[in-house]
Protein backbone atom coordinates (compact mmCIF):
# COMPACT_ATOMS: atom_id res chain seq x y z
CA UNK A 1 0.00 0.00 0.00
CA UNK A 2 1.21 3.60 -1.05
CA UNK A 3 1.66 6.72 1.15
CA UNK A 4 0.48 10.05 1.25
CA UNK A 5 1.77 12.84 3.61
CA UNK A 6 -0.14 15.70 3.68
CA UNK A 7 1.52 18.80 5.43
CA UNK A 8 -1.13 21.53 5.94
CA UNK A 9 -1.29 25.68 6.60
CA UNK A 10 -3.57 28.20 6.46
CA UNK A 11 -7.70 28.52 7.36
CA UNK A 12 -9.93 25.86 8.37
CA UNK A 13 -10.64 25.39 5.04
CA UNK A 14 -7.34 23.89 3.92
CA UNK A 15 -7.41 21.30 6.55
CA UNK A 16 -11.34 20.26 5.43
CA UNK A 17 -9.65 20.07 2.29
CA UNK A 18 -6.45 18.19 2.99
CA UNK A 19 -8.98 15.39 5.05
CA UNK A 20 -10.90 15.02 1.67
CA UNK A 21 -7.42 14.93 0.03
CA UNK A 22 -6.92 11.43 1.79
CA UNK A 23 -10.32 10.45 1.47
CA UNK A 24 -10.00 10.86 -2.45
CA UNK A 25 -6.59 9.05 -2.71
CA UNK A 26 -7.80 6.44 -0.28
CA UNK A 27 -10.75 5.86 -2.51
CA UNK A 28 -9.57 6.22 -5.87
CA UNK A 29 -5.46 4.69 -5.30
CA UNK A 30 -5.78 3.25 -2.07
CA UNK A 31 -3.32 5.30 -0.33
CA UNK A 32 -2.48 5.52 3.04
CA UNK A 33 -2.04 8.50 5.02
CA UNK A 34 1.31 8.26 7.18
CA UNK A 35 2.44 11.05 9.68
CA UNK A 36 6.10 10.40 8.48
CA UNK A 37 7.47 12.10 5.54
CA UNK A 38 10.34 9.57 5.22
CA UNK A 39 7.98 6.86 4.47
CA UNK A 40 5.53 8.45 1.96
CA UNK A 41 5.35 7.65 -1.75
CA UNK A 42 3.55 10.91 -2.17
CA UNK A 43 4.31 14.28 -0.28
CA UNK A 44 1.96 16.64 -0.25
CA UNK A 45 1.81 20.56 0.68
CA UNK A 46 -1.79 22.20 1.30
CA UNK A 47 -0.51 26.21 0.78
CA UNK A 48 -1.93 29.07 2.03
CA UNK A 49 -0.46 32.80 0.65
CA UNK A 50 -2.26 35.33 3.09
CA UNK A 51 0.62 36.90 3.53
CA UNK A 52 4.03 36.93 2.31
CA UNK A 53 5.57 34.74 5.68
CA UNK A 54 2.89 32.15 5.01
CA UNK A 55 3.58 31.61 1.33
CA UNK A 56 7.57 31.43 1.77
CA UNK A 57 7.35 28.45 3.98
CA UNK A 58 6.46 26.51 1.12
CA UNK A 59 9.71 27.21 -0.87
CA UNK A 60 11.30 26.49 2.97
CA UNK A 61 9.90 23.26 3.36
CA UNK A 62 10.45 22.33 -0.15
CA UNK A 63 14.05 23.09 0.68
CA UNK A 64 14.11 20.47 3.43
CA UNK A 65 12.41 17.93 0.82
CA UNK A 66 15.78 18.00 -1.30
CA UNK A 67 17.48 15.33 -0.09
CA UNK A 68 14.25 12.88 0.59
CA UNK A 69 13.87 13.28 -3.18
CA UNK A 70 16.98 12.40 -3.76
CA UNK A 71 17.33 9.29 -1.42
CA UNK A 72 13.96 7.97 -3.75
CA UNK A 73 13.44 8.55 -7.28
CA UNK A 74 9.83 7.69 -7.72
CA UNK A 75 8.78 10.46 -5.21
CA UNK A 76 6.19 12.82 -5.62
CA UNK A 77 6.31 15.99 -4.89
CA UNK A 78 2.51 17.99 -5.03
CA UNK A 79 1.62 21.49 -4.31
CA UNK A 80 -1.98 22.38 -3.68
CA UNK A 81 -3.95 24.90 -2.20
CA UNK A 82 -3.94 29.43 -2.03
CA UNK A 83 0.19 29.33 -2.84
CA UNK A 84 -1.04 26.93 -6.22
CA UNK A 85 -3.81 28.84 -7.75
CA UNK A 86 -1.59 32.53 -7.12
CA UNK A 87 1.66 31.27 -8.54
CA UNK A 88 0.86 27.78 -10.74
CA UNK A 89 3.53 27.24 -12.89
CA UNK A 90 5.99 29.55 -11.16
CA UNK A 91 6.52 27.70 -8.59
CA UNK A 92 8.27 24.72 -11.24
CA UNK A 93 10.66 28.10 -11.65
CA UNK A 94 11.50 28.19 -8.16
CA UNK A 95 11.07 24.85 -7.33
CA UNK A 96 11.97 22.15 -10.36
CA UNK A 97 11.51 19.35 -7.71
CA UNK A 98 7.76 19.82 -7.67
CA UNK A 99 5.91 17.54 -9.99
CA UNK A 100 2.06 18.29 -9.36
CA UNK A 101 0.48 21.78 -8.93
CA UNK A 102 -3.29 21.72 -7.99
CA UNK A 103 -5.75 24.22 -6.64
CA UNK A 104 -8.67 23.75 -4.01
CA UNK A 105 -11.25 22.81 -6.67
CA UNK A 106 -9.04 20.77 -8.68
CA UNK A 107 -8.55 18.48 -5.61
CA UNK A 108 -10.54 15.62 -7.13
CA UNK A 109 -8.59 15.28 -10.00
CA UNK A 110 -5.29 14.17 -8.29
CA UNK A 111 -5.98 10.46 -8.52
CA UNK A 112 -5.76 11.05 -12.40
CA UNK A 113 -2.87 13.46 -12.40
CA UNK A 114 -1.02 11.23 -10.24
CA UNK A 115 -1.70 8.62 -12.70
CA UNK A 116 -0.94 10.78 -15.93
CA UNK A 117 2.43 11.68 -13.98
CA UNK A 118 3.62 7.98 -13.77
CA UNK A 119 2.34 7.42 -17.37
CA UNK A 120 4.19 10.59 -19.25
CA UNK A 121 6.63 11.40 -16.24
CA UNK A 122 5.78 15.12 -16.97
CA UNK A 123 5.15 17.82 -14.87
CA UNK A 124 1.10 18.43 -14.44
CA UNK A 125 -0.13 22.01 -13.61
CA UNK A 126 -4.08 21.86 -12.82
CA UNK A 127 -5.83 24.43 -11.02
CA UNK A 128 -9.02 25.48 -11.70
CA UNK A 129 -12.01 24.47 -12.61
CA UNK A 130 -15.86 25.77 -12.54
CA UNK A 131 -17.58 23.44 -10.59
CA UNK A 132 -16.24 22.12 -7.07
CA UNK A 133 -16.41 18.57 -7.24
CA UNK A 134 -14.63 17.15 -4.19
CA UNK A 135 -17.51 17.75 -1.82
CA UNK A 136 -18.73 14.13 -2.34
CA UNK A 137 -16.00 12.39 -1.16
CA UNK A 138 -16.44 13.75 2.55
CA UNK A 139 -17.65 10.13 3.47
CA UNK A 140 -14.32 9.10 6.05
CA UNK A 141 -15.13 6.18 8.02
CA UNK A 142 -11.50 5.63 9.79
CA UNK A 143 -11.73 8.73 11.82
CA UNK A 144 -14.79 9.63 14.48
CA UNK A 145 -14.82 13.16 15.38
CA UNK A 146 -16.85 14.47 18.05
CA UNK A 147 -16.16 18.10 16.67
CA UNK A 148 -15.74 17.67 12.73
CA UNK A 149 -15.99 20.38 9.95
CA UNK A 150 -18.27 21.34 6.69
CA UNK A 151 -17.41 23.31 4.06
CA UNK A 152 -20.34 25.27 2.75
CA UNK A 153 -19.35 27.57 0.70
CA UNK A 154 -16.00 28.47 -0.84
CA UNK A 155 -14.95 31.63 -2.80
CA UNK A 156 -15.17 35.57 -1.79
CA UNK A 157 -16.78 38.45 -4.06
CA UNK A 158 -15.90 40.90 -1.36
CA UNK A 159 -12.48 42.10 -2.63
CA UNK A 160 -11.25 43.73 0.32
CA UNK A 161 -8.29 45.63 -1.26
CA UNK A 162 -5.42 44.00 0.65
CA UNK A 163 -6.87 40.39 0.29
CA UNK A 164 -5.53 37.73 -1.75
CA UNK A 165 -8.32 35.12 -1.40
CA UNK A 166 -11.01 36.05 -4.24
CA UNK A 167 -7.30 35.64 -6.42
CA UNK A 168 -7.03 32.18 -5.31
CA UNK A 169 -10.20 30.79 -4.30
CA UNK A 170 -12.10 32.50 -6.91
CA UNK A 171 -15.74 33.70 -6.61
CA UNK A 172 -18.44 32.60 -4.35
CA UNK A 173 -19.76 28.96 -4.95
CA UNK A 174 -22.25 27.52 -2.49
CA UNK A 175 -23.24 23.74 -2.03
CA UNK A 176 -27.02 23.19 -1.59
CA UNK A 177 -28.83 22.68 1.61
CA UNK A 178 -28.94 19.04 0.88
CA UNK A 179 -25.86 18.43 -0.13
CA UNK A 180 -25.13 19.86 3.11
CA UNK A 181 -27.37 17.73 5.54
CA UNK A 182 -26.29 14.78 3.82
CA UNK A 183 -22.90 15.53 5.19
CA UNK A 184 -24.27 16.87 8.32
CA UNK A 185 -26.60 13.84 8.82
CA UNK A 186 -23.20 11.85 7.70
CA UNK A 187 -21.30 12.97 10.86
CA UNK A 188 -23.75 12.73 13.08
CA UNK A 189 -24.34 9.18 12.26
CA UNK A 190 -20.97 8.55 12.59
CA UNK A 191 -20.15 10.51 16.58
CA UNK A 192 -20.21 13.72 15.48
CA UNK A 193 -21.47 15.91 18.22
CA UNK A 194 -20.71 19.28 17.34
CA UNK A 195 -20.19 21.22 13.60
CA UNK A 196 -18.44 24.25 12.62
CA UNK A 197 -19.70 25.36 9.12
CA UNK A 198 -17.10 26.64 6.86
CA UNK A 199 -16.69 29.16 4.55
CA UNK A 200 -14.77 32.56 3.37
CA UNK A 201 -17.63 34.29 4.52
CA UNK A 202 -20.10 31.90 5.60
CA UNK A 203 -23.02 34.95 6.26
CA UNK A 204 -23.28 34.99 2.34
CA UNK A 205 -24.48 31.87 1.73
CA UNK A 206 -27.30 31.77 -0.53
CA UNK A 207 -28.06 28.34 -2.06
CA UNK A 208 -32.17 26.85 -3.18
CA UNK A 209 -33.78 24.23 -1.84
CA UNK A 210 -34.45 21.73 -5.03
CA UNK A 211 -38.11 22.98 -5.03
CA UNK A 212 -36.28 26.44 -6.27
CA UNK A 213 -36.90 28.64 -2.55
CA UNK A 214 -34.00 30.17 -1.27
CA UNK A 215 -32.26 29.02 1.33
CA UNK A 216 -29.76 31.69 3.49
CA UNK A 217 -27.47 31.00 6.09
CA UNK A 218 -29.94 31.59 9.23
CA UNK A 219 -32.09 28.68 7.45
CA UNK A 220 -29.15 26.83 6.91
CA UNK A 221 -27.95 26.65 10.85
CA UNK A 222 -32.04 26.01 12.16
CA UNK A 223 -31.75 23.61 9.76
CA UNK A 224 -28.86 21.69 10.73
CA UNK A 225 -30.05 22.38 14.58
CA UNK A 226 -32.63 20.34 13.79
CA UNK A 227 -30.40 17.19 14.00
CA UNK A 228 -31.17 15.53 17.42
CA UNK A 229 -27.63 14.01 17.72
CA UNK A 230 -25.94 17.43 17.01
CA UNK A 231 -25.48 19.26 20.15
CA UNK A 232 -23.27 22.51 18.95
CA UNK A 233 -22.81 24.65 15.94
CA UNK A 234 -20.41 26.80 15.34
CA UNK A 235 -19.06 28.93 12.09
CA UNK A 236 -16.37 30.18 10.89
CA UNK A 237 -15.87 32.70 9.37
CA UNK A 238 -18.41 35.38 8.71
CA UNK A 239 -18.18 38.97 7.93
CA UNK A 240 -19.50 42.19 9.62
CA UNK A 241 -20.64 43.15 6.21
CA UNK A 242 -24.35 41.26 5.49
CA UNK A 243 -24.60 40.56 9.33
CA UNK A 244 -28.26 40.36 9.06
CA UNK A 245 -30.55 40.92 11.75
CA UNK A 246 -32.55 37.35 10.51
CA UNK A 247 -28.69 35.86 11.52
CA UNK A 248 -28.62 37.60 14.61
CA UNK A 249 -31.66 36.46 15.91
CA UNK A 250 -30.48 32.89 15.43
CA UNK A 251 -28.72 33.77 18.72
CA UNK A 252 -32.08 34.24 20.48
CA UNK A 253 -33.71 31.10 18.74
CA UNK A 254 -31.35 28.59 18.84
CA UNK A 255 -29.91 27.46 21.55
CA UNK A 256 -27.26 24.75 20.04
CA UNK A 257 -25.63 27.80 18.63
CA UNK A 258 -22.02 28.41 20.38
CA UNK A 259 -21.81 31.45 22.98
CA UNK A 260 -18.76 32.79 20.64
CA UNK A 261 -18.21 34.72 17.74
CA UNK A 262 -15.82 35.16 15.34
CA UNK A 263 -16.05 38.87 13.71
CA UNK A 264 -12.86 39.84 11.95
CA UNK A 265 -13.13 43.86 12.26
CA UNK A 266 -9.85 44.28 10.80
CA UNK A 267 -9.31 48.40 12.44
CA UNK A 268 -11.43 50.88 14.32
CA UNK A 269 -10.98 53.52 12.29
CA UNK A 270 -13.32 54.42 9.65
CA UNK A 271 -10.11 55.78 7.41
CA UNK A 272 -8.63 52.73 7.30
CA UNK A 273 -11.69 50.27 6.91
CA UNK A 274 -12.45 52.34 3.62
CA UNK A 275 -9.13 52.23 2.41
CA UNK A 276 -9.63 48.44 3.05
CA UNK A 277 -13.11 48.71 1.20
CA UNK A 278 -14.61 46.86 4.29
CA UNK A 279 -17.98 48.53 3.86
CA UNK A 280 -18.86 48.93 7.06
CA UNK A 281 -18.43 51.59 10.05
CA UNK A 282 -17.66 51.06 13.25
CA UNK A 283 -20.57 52.09 14.74
CA UNK A 284 -22.27 49.59 12.53
CA UNK A 285 -20.02 46.68 14.15
CA UNK A 286 -20.49 48.08 17.38
CA UNK A 287 -24.57 48.12 16.66
CA UNK A 288 -24.21 44.28 15.36
CA UNK A 289 -22.45 43.15 18.65
CA UNK A 290 -25.27 45.42 20.50
CA UNK A 291 -28.00 43.54 19.22
CA UNK A 292 -26.24 39.78 19.36
CA UNK A 293 -25.50 40.87 23.09
CA UNK A 294 -29.15 41.72 23.77
CA UNK A 295 -30.43 37.98 23.15
CA UNK A 296 -26.76 36.62 24.51
CA UNK A 297 -25.79 39.09 27.16
CA UNK A 298 -22.19 36.71 27.76
CA UNK A 299 -21.06 35.89 24.28
CA UNK A 300 -17.35 36.06 23.84
CA UNK A 301 -16.62 37.91 20.49
CA UNK A 302 -12.98 37.59 18.92
CA UNK A 303 -11.61 39.34 16.26
CA UNK A 304 -8.85 39.79 13.31
CA UNK A 305 -6.87 42.57 13.31
CA UNK A 306 -4.76 44.20 10.57
CA UNK A 307 -2.21 46.72 11.89
CA UNK A 308 0.33 49.13 10.23
CA UNK A 309 -2.44 49.30 6.75
CA UNK A 310 -0.53 52.20 4.78
CA UNK A 311 -2.27 55.57 5.85
CA UNK A 312 -2.56 54.38 9.48
CA UNK A 313 -1.54 56.95 11.85
CA UNK A 314 -1.31 56.81 15.59
CA UNK A 315 -4.91 58.77 15.62
CA UNK A 316 -6.14 55.58 13.67
CA UNK A 317 -4.50 52.87 15.65
CA UNK A 318 -5.69 54.46 18.84
CA UNK A 319 -9.11 53.92 17.42
CA UNK A 320 -8.58 50.30 17.24
CA UNK A 321 -7.26 50.46 20.64
CA UNK A 322 -10.39 52.24 22.07
CA UNK A 323 -12.67 49.78 20.12
CA UNK A 324 -10.91 46.72 22.47
CA UNK A 325 -11.85 48.63 25.27
CA UNK A 326 -15.13 49.26 23.92
CA UNK A 327 -16.06 45.87 23.04
CA UNK A 328 -13.50 43.69 25.29
CA UNK A 329 -12.83 41.13 22.26
CA UNK A 330 -12.22 38.16 23.82
CA UNK A 331 -9.22 36.73 21.56
CA UNK A 332 -7.56 37.84 18.43
CA UNK A 333 -5.66 36.78 15.45
CA UNK A 334 -3.93 40.24 14.47
CA UNK A 335 -0.81 40.62 12.25
CA UNK A 336 1.40 43.48 10.68
CA UNK A 337 -0.10 44.27 6.95
CA UNK A 338 1.65 42.35 4.29
CA UNK A 339 1.33 43.58 0.91
CA UNK A 340 0.43 40.71 -1.48
CA UNK A 341 0.99 41.53 -5.34
CA UNK A 342 -1.79 41.74 -7.21
CA UNK A 343 -3.84 43.35 -5.02
CA UNK A 344 -5.26 47.30 -5.09
CA UNK A 345 -3.49 47.88 -2.03
CA UNK A 346 0.23 46.58 -3.41
CA UNK A 347 0.50 49.86 -4.75
CA UNK A 348 -0.42 52.10 -2.18
CA UNK A 349 2.48 53.70 -0.59
CA UNK A 350 3.60 52.43 2.58
CA UNK A 351 5.33 54.94 4.86
CA UNK A 352 4.98 53.39 8.01
CA UNK A 353 8.60 52.05 9.59
CA UNK A 354 8.69 48.12 10.76
CA UNK A 355 9.57 48.60 14.17
CA UNK A 356 6.70 50.71 14.87
CA UNK A 357 4.01 48.37 13.12
CA UNK A 358 5.73 45.97 15.43
CA UNK A 359 5.16 48.16 18.19
CA UNK A 360 1.06 48.69 17.16
CA UNK A 361 1.18 44.81 17.13
CA UNK A 362 2.77 44.10 20.47
CA UNK A 363 0.66 47.05 22.27
CA UNK A 364 -2.55 45.44 20.44
CA UNK A 365 -1.70 41.95 21.82
CA UNK A 366 -0.92 42.95 25.33
CA UNK A 367 -4.99 44.49 25.37
CA UNK A 368 -6.21 41.63 23.82
CA UNK A 369 -4.23 38.89 25.99
CA UNK A 370 -5.11 40.65 29.40
CA UNK A 371 -8.66 40.73 28.09
CA UNK A 372 -8.25 36.79 27.72
CA UNK A 373 -6.43 35.69 30.97
CA UNK A 374 -9.04 38.24 32.48
CA UNK A 375 -12.25 36.26 31.37
CA UNK A 376 -10.54 32.63 31.64
CA UNK A 377 -10.05 33.74 35.58
CA UNK A 378 -13.12 35.17 35.67
CA UNK A 379 -14.29 31.35 34.78
CA UNK A 380 -12.59 29.85 37.91
CA UNK A 381 -15.42 28.62 40.51
CA UNK A 382 -18.40 28.14 37.27
CA UNK A 383 -19.64 25.49 36.74
CA UNK A 384 -19.32 24.97 33.01
CA UNK A 385 -21.39 22.48 30.28
CA UNK A 386 -18.13 21.00 28.51
CA UNK A 387 -18.48 18.68 25.07
CA UNK A 388 -15.84 16.19 26.34
CA UNK A 389 -13.77 15.53 22.56
CA UNK A 390 -11.01 13.19 23.76
CA UNK A 391 -8.61 11.47 25.74
CA UNK A 392 -4.94 13.34 26.17
CA UNK A 393 -1.89 12.75 28.14
CA UNK A 394 -0.58 15.24 30.63
CA UNK A 395 2.48 14.33 32.57
CA UNK A 396 2.18 10.84 31.73
CA UNK A 397 -1.53 11.16 33.27
CA UNK A 398 -4.25 10.50 31.33
CA UNK A 399 -7.07 13.24 31.37
CA UNK A 400 -10.06 13.98 29.10
CA UNK A 401 -9.88 17.39 27.59
CA UNK A 402 -13.10 19.21 25.37
CA UNK A 403 -14.91 22.82 24.71
CA UNK A 404 -16.92 25.15 26.79
CA UNK A 405 -20.04 26.77 24.73
CA UNK A 406 -17.63 30.29 24.62
CA UNK A 407 -14.47 27.93 23.35
CA UNK A 408 -11.94 27.67 25.95
CA UNK A 409 -10.30 24.35 26.66
CA UNK A 410 -11.29 22.34 29.85
CA UNK A 411 -9.05 19.56 31.28
CA UNK A 412 -10.07 17.26 33.77
CA UNK A 413 -10.05 13.73 35.06
CA UNK A 414 -12.76 11.53 34.11
CA UNK A 415 -13.70 8.28 32.39
CA UNK A 416 -13.43 7.62 29.10
CA UNK A 417 -17.30 7.03 28.50
CA UNK A 418 -17.89 10.46 28.83
CA UNK A 419 -16.11 11.34 25.37
CA UNK A 420 -19.11 12.25 23.22
CA UNK A 421 -21.49 13.48 25.86
CA UNK A 422 -21.87 17.09 27.60
CA UNK A 423 -20.62 16.91 31.16
CA UNK A 424 -20.44 19.69 34.08
CA UNK A 425 -17.23 20.59 35.06
CA UNK A 426 -16.01 22.69 38.09
CA UNK A 427 -13.26 24.97 37.04
CA UNK A 428 -10.90 25.08 39.32
CA UNK A 429 -7.56 27.00 37.30
CA UNK A 430 -6.94 29.16 34.67
CA UNK A 431 -4.38 29.86 32.32
CA UNK A 432 -4.74 32.21 29.27
CA UNK A 433 -7.16 30.16 27.33
CA UNK A 434 -7.27 26.62 29.17
CA UNK A 435 -8.91 25.69 32.03
CA UNK A 436 -8.53 23.03 34.48
CA UNK A 437 -11.30 21.52 36.23
CA UNK A 438 -13.32 18.62 38.18
CA UNK A 439 -15.73 16.70 36.79
CA UNK A 440 -19.04 16.98 38.79
CA UNK A 441 -22.02 14.73 36.16
N1 LIG B 1 -13.17 36.48 5.24
C1 LIG B 1 -12.70 36.89 6.49
C2 LIG B 1 -11.19 36.81 6.67
C3 LIG B 1 -10.41 35.81 5.92
S1 LIG B 1 -8.70 36.07 5.80
C4 LIG B 1 -13.10 38.34 6.71
O1 LIG B 1 -13.28 39.05 5.78
O2 LIG B 1 -13.20 38.77 7.82
C5 LIG B 1 -8.17 35.93 7.48
C6 LIG B 1 -7.51 37.14 8.03
O3 LIG B 1 -6.23 37.33 7.47
C7 LIG B 1 -8.21 38.45 7.78
O4 LIG B 1 -9.27 38.67 8.65
C8 LIG B 1 -7.10 39.48 7.94
O5 LIG B 1 -7.03 39.94 9.26
C9 LIG B 1 -5.84 38.69 7.59
N2 LIG B 1 -5.26 39.16 6.33
C10 LIG B 1 -5.77 39.05 5.09
N3 LIG B 1 -4.96 39.63 4.19
C11 LIG B 1 -3.90 40.14 4.88
C12 LIG B 1 -2.73 40.85 4.50
N4 LIG B 1 -2.49 41.19 3.24
N5 LIG B 1 -1.86 41.20 5.48
C13 LIG B 1 -2.10 40.88 6.78
N6 LIG B 1 -3.19 40.20 7.19
C14 LIG B 1 -4.08 39.83 6.25
FE1 LIG C 1 -10.43 38.55 2.09
FE2 LIG C 1 -12.17 40.49 2.46
FE3 LIG C 1 -12.92 38.23 1.27
FE4 LIG C 1 -12.36 38.25 3.88
S1 LIG C 1 -14.03 39.38 2.86
S2 LIG C 1 -11.67 36.74 2.37
S3 LIG C 1 -10.69 39.71 3.99
S4 LIG C 1 -11.49 39.74 0.46
FE1 LIG D 1 -4.69 31.07 3.44
FE2 LIG D 1 -6.12 30.53 1.33
FE3 LIG D 1 -7.11 30.10 3.73
S1 LIG D 1 -4.76 32.26 1.56
S2 LIG D 1 -6.12 31.68 4.95
S3 LIG D 1 -5.39 29.07 2.86
S4 LIG D 1 -8.21 30.82 1.94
Amino acid sequence: MKKIYIKTWGCQMNEYDSSLISNILKKKLNYKRTNVSEQADILILNTCSIREKAQEKLFHQLGRWKTLKKNKKDLIIAVGGCVATQEKKKIYKRAPLVNIIFGPKTIHRLPKMIEELELKKKKICNVNAKKIKKYSYYKNNITQKISAYISIMEGCNKFCSYCIVPRTRGREINRTPQDILLEANFLAKNGTKEITLLGQNVNSYISKFSNGSICNFSQLIELISNIQDIKRIKFLTSNPMEFTDDLIKIYKNIPKLSNSLHLPVQSGSNKILKKMRRKYTISEYKEIIKKIRKYRPNIYITSDFIVGFPGETHEDFKKTLKLIKDIKFDMSFSFIYSPRPGTPAYRLHDEINLQEKKERLYLLQKKINKNTKFFSQKMIGTYQKVLVEKQIYVNKIKKLCGKTTNNRLVIFEGSKKLIGKCSYIKILQANMQTLQGKYVK
